[in-house]
Parts: C-alpha cells; sequence; structure tokens
C-alpha cells in the first residue's frame, strides 16, 4: 500500500503512512503560468492499493484531489482508494433555497467517477454518502477526542445543539461521564436563544464538543453560558477546526483549551486521527 498526500494535510498522510507501515509517496504541485493547477506523482504505483489523502476544503484542494485520484489511475494502481479528512461543501447536502445546487453531490459524484473506495470523516451529514456511485464510507471520530481529554476531570460532555447530541454521549461514554445538549430555540431570523437543561453546574468541567467549528460563534456561545452556570473549567474540541477570519485568535480566551483533531492542519490540531483511520482502512482491505 502507497500513500499519496495531498497539499492540505502533509502531516496527516505522513503519521498514516507510519500507521499502516505504508510509504508516503514523494508528489509535485505547481501551477502553471496561466494559473492552472500541475500534479505528478513520483515513483512506481502499478498493481498497488494507494490511498490518495487531502481534505477539501478550498477550491484549489478540490482539483488537487481530483487530479491526484486521475494520475494514480493513469498509473494502474490496483484499487484508488480517497480519504476526505474534511470533506468541503458536506453542509450544503440539500437545498434551502429555490435555485441552490446539492453542492455535496457535485462533488460526491464527481470523486466517486476517479476512486474505487472513499472514506469520509466526521460528514456534517450523512446523505453526502448516499451521492456516490461506489462504496463511501463515514469515519466518526469518538476514541480519539475521548482520550485526549482523559486526564483532564471532565464532569460532563456538552453538544451546542441537538444534532451533536450522539456524539456527546459516545465521547462521554469513552470518559464513562454524562452529557446532555443545549436547545436552540430560535426567536426570529437573526436571533437564536440557547437553552440548558435543569443541570448543576457549579464547579464542574466541561468538554464542548462539536463537528465543526467555522467562525466560531456556536461554540464560544456555549462556553460562555456553560461559564454562566458556574462550570470551573470549559474545554472545547471538534473533529473539523475551520477557524474562519479571526475566530483562532478569539477562541483562545473563550476556554481552558481548545483541542481539535487534525483533519484540518492549525495551531490547535493536537488530536491526531491517523490511528482511528488506519484502523477502518486495515479492516476494509
Ligand atoms: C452546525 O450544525 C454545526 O454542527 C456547527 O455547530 C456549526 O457549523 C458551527 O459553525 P460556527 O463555528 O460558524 O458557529
Amino acid at each position: 500500500m502507497l500513500i499519496v498526500p495531498n497539499s492540505p494535510s502533509g502531516r496527516l498522510s505522513g503519521d498514516l503512512g507510519t500507521a499502516l507501515n505504508s510509504k508516503v509517496a514523494e508528489k509535485t504541485v505547481k501551477r502553471f503560468p496561466d494559473g492552472e493547477l500541475y500534479v505528478r506523482i513520483n515513483g512506481d504505483l502499478s498493481a498497488q492499493d494507494v490511498v490518495v489523502v487531502g481534505s477539501t476544503q478550498t477550491d484549489s484542494d478540490i482539483i488537487e484531489m481530483l487530479l491526484t485520484l486521475d494520475a494514480v489511475r493513469e498509473a494502474s494502481a490496483k484499487r484508488v482508494i480517497a480519504v476526505f479528512p474534511y470533506f468541503g461543501y458536506s453542509r450544503q447536502h440539500r437545498t434551502y433555497n429555490p435555485g441552490e445546487p446539492v453542492s455535496s453531490r457535485v462533488l460526491t459524484r464527481s470523486f466517486s467517477a476517479c476512486a474505487d473506495l472513499m472514506y469520509a470523516v466526521d460528514l456534517h451529514d450523512e446523505e453526502t454518502l448516499k451521492f456516490s456511485s461506489g462504496p463511501f464510507k463515514n469515519i466518526r471520530i469518538i476514541e480519539s477526542i475521548g482520550k485526549h481529554f482523559s486526564n483532564h476531570g471532565i464532569d460532563y460532555v456538552v453538544s451546542p445543539d441537538d444534532g451533536g447530541s450522539r456524539r456527546a454521549e459516545e465521547v462521554a461514554e469513552v470518559l464513562q461521564v454524562e452529557s446532555f445538549y443545549l436547545n436552540k430555540v430560535r426567536i426570529d431570523s437573526r436571533t437564536v436563544r440557547m437553552e440548558v437543561p435543569d443541570v448543576q453546574l457549579d464547579g464542574k468541567r466541561v468538554l464542548l464538543v462539536d463537528d465543526i467549528i467555522s467562525t466560531g460563534g456556536t461554540i464560544m456561545k456555549s462556553a460562555s453560558i456553560m461559564r454562566e452556570k458556574g462550570a470551573s473549567k470549559v474545554y472545547i474540541s471538534a473533529v473539523h477546526g475551520i477557524f474562519t477570519n479571526d475566530s483562532a485568535n478569539k477562541i483562545r480566551n473563550a476556554a481552558d483549551e481548545v483541542a481539535v483533531t487534525d483533519t484540518l492542519e492549525t495551531q490547535y490540531s493536537t488530536i491526531s486521527i491517523a490511528e482511528e483511520i488506519a484502523e477502518r482502512i486495515r479492516d476494509d482491505l
């Protein structure tokens, strides 16, 4: 088996190579003078299972993934396997207003035309899996987050919304503590109120877990509610840390620790998911 890294996932590709005891291929990525992307994978890929690892957060990442998958196919790989640590556009898995595309369907169809097997990590909605023409699996990250916080004396794991309550429950199971979720009540088109269930938080240590931190608005508001309710320590975690605009700076003061996984490589990506991905690939191949 050989790992081929895409530009946004170099570190994770290396760690996955170590976990799977596989070499990481060398690759050239550059731009033609007119701005088009050029990729070339060095070395012999023929008759091997080749795993291409790349988050697709930006449009450039998406093109790199498509070109790389095609290059692997051209090089006569045995199987072309795509791993999307962060699968961009997955929040548009349906139309919300007339005239919109189903963006995650467009991308899933395009990628699956170039790969034999695909994995994404904590897709925002598993509806996206159905758009694939071949096997497409979602790897949910629970263990690695739980283990990271196992020595923090956590009392409660909390999801900022109902949608993430299962994740919070499962992380809580790893830590053998209780979990709950905040109830988002929409007051009007611009105002949302977050309600906390009747739980005594005075002096308690709380771990907030979400799938994505983008602007940081949701998780920072949740952290401030936990403090208002008397929590002595508030930790923030998520699978995917996008941290748009200035949120990477703002979030630092919102919690006692911020730790996200390395699906996107940021200053807060202190939780490695290489082992959890390797386990799934080993089981399947
Ligand atoms: C919402 O459904 C998601 O689970 C996240 O809570 C949301 O995407 C976070 O976005 P932001 O950081 O911009 O509040």
